[in-house]
């Protein structure tokens, strides 16, 4: 797949480094387990065969399975006397071009589950192959790098960087992976075009709408063209009319750019738009059924 975005009102402006550059060590550190943390990306490759069952593109068909669990178990506080049982032997299984929704009452191990997923944090038991790779087998390094490569995230609170334009925003995972200055602006100014925020690129957070705020976080996890795109609860702080908007985004990257999307949700309605709905109860996969999409 190309690494072009498809965006007809992305604008080719000249960039202009002085102004909004960065350079490595004026660069935020990327934090563990944060926003900053995913990296570059490698263009997936999109030989799939098309699911009858179901109304897609020409271009955009479910593939290979991109994750696979199995008995997946998550524990905390490991021993006697608090050990904690999160999850209680989750088996997923997601197919590369596949738009699934997570839901399940607060408290019943979404996030726990998605951590999972995008890598974030390890299973205590149980198998989980990621594009791939063997995740039980990686390395720490091989890890973050994996998760950099592969996977773009989208929380609830947005986890945008305060004090630090839109575009520099989006261009933070870009600089992590090396991409130069030039090409980082070429495609962050395209990505807010994508997400319809190019009038508000020099913006901060705080000058920002909650949906504003989402939509270029959204921009910023499609920096690095991830296969996956990894959403905990991402309209859970927005009016419904925002919501929606943010939904429609994920509809289009799922349909013209053919991203793999993992949307955790309280929203049954939202939920019932995708094309698989997962529902957890109490660290258990108690029902999977056919969405719209
Ligand atoms: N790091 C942690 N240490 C201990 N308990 C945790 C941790 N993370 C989550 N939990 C517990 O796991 C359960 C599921 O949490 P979570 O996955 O955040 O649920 P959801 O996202 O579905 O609301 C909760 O009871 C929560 O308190
Ligand atoms: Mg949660």
């Amino acid at each position: 797949m190309a690494d072009e975005i498809k965006s007809p009102q992305a604008k080719e402006q000249a960039p202009n480094p002085s102004k909004t550059g960065w350079t490595a060590a004026e660069a935020p550190a990327p934090s563990q387990g944060q926003a900053g943390e995913f990296l570059p990306s490698i263009s997936p490759d999109m030989t799939i065969q098309p699911l009858d069952d179901i109304a897609v593109s020409d271009t955009v068909h479910l593939g290979e399975p991109i994750i696979q669990m199995k008995n997946i178990v998550k524990t905390f506080y490991i021993g006697e006397p608090n050990e904690l049982q999160i999850l209680h032997g989750i088996d997923l299984t997601v197919r590369r071009g596949e738009f699934v929704a997570v839901v399940g009452q607060s408290g019943a191990g979404k996030s726990t589950l998605m951590n999972i997923i995008g890598v974030l944090d390890k299973p205590t038991e149980g198998d989980y192959i990621l594009d791939g790779v063997d995740v039980a087998k990686a390395k720490d390094r091989e890890l973050s790098s994996i998760r950099n490569d592969k996977i773009g995230f989208v929380f609830q609170t947005f986890n945008l960087i305060p004090r630090t334009t839109a575009l520099k925003n989006v261009e933070l995972p870009m600089l992590y992976a090396g991409i130069s200055r030039g090409e980082r602006m070429r495609r962050a100014k395209e990505l807010m075009a994508l997400v319809g925020m190019e009038d508000r690129m020099s913006h901060q957070p705080n000058e920002l709408s909650g949906g504003q705020k989402q939509r270029v976080a959204i921009a910023r996890a499609m920096s690095n063209d991830p296969a996956i795109i990894l959403a905990d609860e991402p309209t859970g702080a927005l009016d419904s009319a925002t919501g929606r908007m943010i939904m429609d985004l994920f509809h289009q990257l799922h349909r013209e750019q053919g991203k793999t999307i993992v949307l955790i949700t309280h929203s049954n309605e939202l939920a019932a738009e995708t094309q698989r709905i997962v529902t957890i109860s109490d660290g258990r996969i108690v029902s999977e059924r056919k969405g719209m999409a």
